[in-house]
Parts: C-alpha cells; sequence; structure tokens
C-alpha cells in the first residue's frame, strides 16, 4: 500500500504524515529531508549554486539514504539536525529544481517505496513519484495561517531573531511560487488527491480525515 501525501511547506504535512505512518504501521519517508540532504552535500562541497551541472555532479558524488532510525544519512551520517537550519533550507530552492539531482533521488524513493507499505510525503509524490499511489493527499493551509504557525514554532524555539510576521509570510509565499512555477515536478494537486485545508483542523483531525478515507 502506497500513500503520497503533497502540500505546500509549513501545512502541517510531515505531522500528519509522520502520525498515519505510525497509526498504520508504515514507513514513512520524509522526501523533503532528501532534498535538504542533496543540498547540504552542495554548501560542505562550497558548490557553484548557480551552476545546475556543478549542483548535479556534486550531488552524484554522495549517497543520501536514511538509518534504521528512520534519519536522513549523507554518506552514512547522520544529519538530520544539520539539515533543519534555515540555511540549508533556504537554498534547497536551487538544488530541488535541478533535473539530474531530481531524477536520482525519485529513483531512490522508488526503491525504497518498492516493497514495502509506505506513506511518503513531499511536492511531487502523487505526480511524478508514485502516480500509481493507492491515495493520494494534498494537505494545504493559507499562507497567512502558515505563517502564523511559523512564528509561533520559531518563538518556541527561540530562533526568531526579531524576524516579523510579514517577513514570514513573505518568505512562505516566495517558497510556494518557487515551488509551483519551478519546470521539473512543480508542486501541484493531481485531480485524483483529496485535498486537506488544515487552517481549522488539529493535526489529530487530519489524520482522522485520511483515516476515514483510506478505512471505506
Ligand atoms: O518539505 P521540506 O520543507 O523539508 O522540503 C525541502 C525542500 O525540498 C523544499 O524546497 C521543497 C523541496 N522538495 C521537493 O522539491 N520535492 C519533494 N518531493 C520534497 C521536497
Amino acid at each position: 500500500m502506497q500513500i503520497a501525501i503533497d502540500g505546500p511547506a509549513g501545512a502541517g504535512k510531515s505531522t500528519a504524515a509522520k502520525a498515519l505512518a505510525r497509526e498504520m504501521g508504515y514507513l514513512y519517508l520524509d522526501t523533503g529531508a532528501m532534498y535538504r540532504a542533496a543540498t547540504l552535500a552542495a554548501l560542505k562541497a562550497q558548490t557553484d549554486l548557480s551552476d545546475p551541472e556543478a549542483i548535479a555532479k556534486e550531488v552524484a558524488r554522495h549517497s543520501v539514504d536514511f538509518n534504521p532510525e528512520g534519519h536522513v544519512t549523507l554518506d552514512g551520517v547522520d544529519v538530520e539536525d544539520e539539515i533543519r537550519t534555515s540555511r540549508c533550507a533556504r537554498h534547497t530552492s536551487d538544488v530541488a529544481p535541478v533535473p539530474k539531482v531530481r531524477e536520482r533521488l525519485t529513483e531512490q524513493m522508488r526503491a525504497i517505496a518498492a516493497d514495502r507499505d509506505i506513506v511518503m510525503d513531499g511536492r511531487d509524490i502523487g505526480s511524478v513519484v508514485l502516480p500509481g499511489a493507492d491515495y493520494k493527499f494534498f494537505i494545504t493551509a493559507t499562507p497567512e495561517e502558515r505563517a502564523r504557525r511559523r512564528l509561533l514554532e520559531m518563538e518556541k524555539k527561540g530562533t526568531l531573531e526579531g524576524k516579523s510576521f510579514k517577513e514570514i509570510y513573505e518568505e512562505i509565499v516566495q517558497r510556494d511560487k518557487n515551488d509551483s512555477e519551478r519546470e521539473t515536478a512543480p508542486l501541484i494537486k493531481t485531480d485524483d488527491a483529496l485535498e486537506i485545508v488544515t487552517d481549522n483542523l488539529s493535526p489529530d483531525r487530519v489524520v482522522m480525515t485520511m483515516r476515514d478515507v483510506i478505512g471505506e
């Protein structure tokens, strides 16, 4: 059984995907972490991020995988924390659009999914990686609500560094634009995906909605 979950950043997608996978006893695959790890490889090598060929070449020299704990690894080293920095997040928009990087990581995602029950989340899972998935969900929320959640999260973590709501909101809008307007595998809701707008839904409710659909 394959469950594909797509949607923009900050919509509550990975929280819901993780909880769903846990409840169903399926493997959870965070494909964004793979793009972040590929970005980390390019950053560490000081690759020219304006040169897609150079990025593709550098990424091809490394292996991105997951350890038994489900943490993403770069050349066998757990980089789960390192990939969550804002620098790494920002530069994924240079690395994720490169077609050769996408081909390589997509192939690997499919190999991981081949013989397992899996919940995979990302931007192009239902459209490109697993077009034949048994269930497809598109989890989204308005940019205002996502900015509000991001601000609260940064406040809690102490990483706000004086950023205003407006700045966070604008970053989110820019990221949506980058993800949906790129040529290769843009973020889209496929016709066969069920859209869940999470503005007024608790994380539990989102999981329940998915379970209801799957249970039918
Ligand atoms: O979900 P996330 O924020 O961890 O994703 C990190 C970056 O990777 C983000 O810029 C979008 C990109 N991404 C992608 O292009 N395709 C995917 N399947 C998953 C993530």
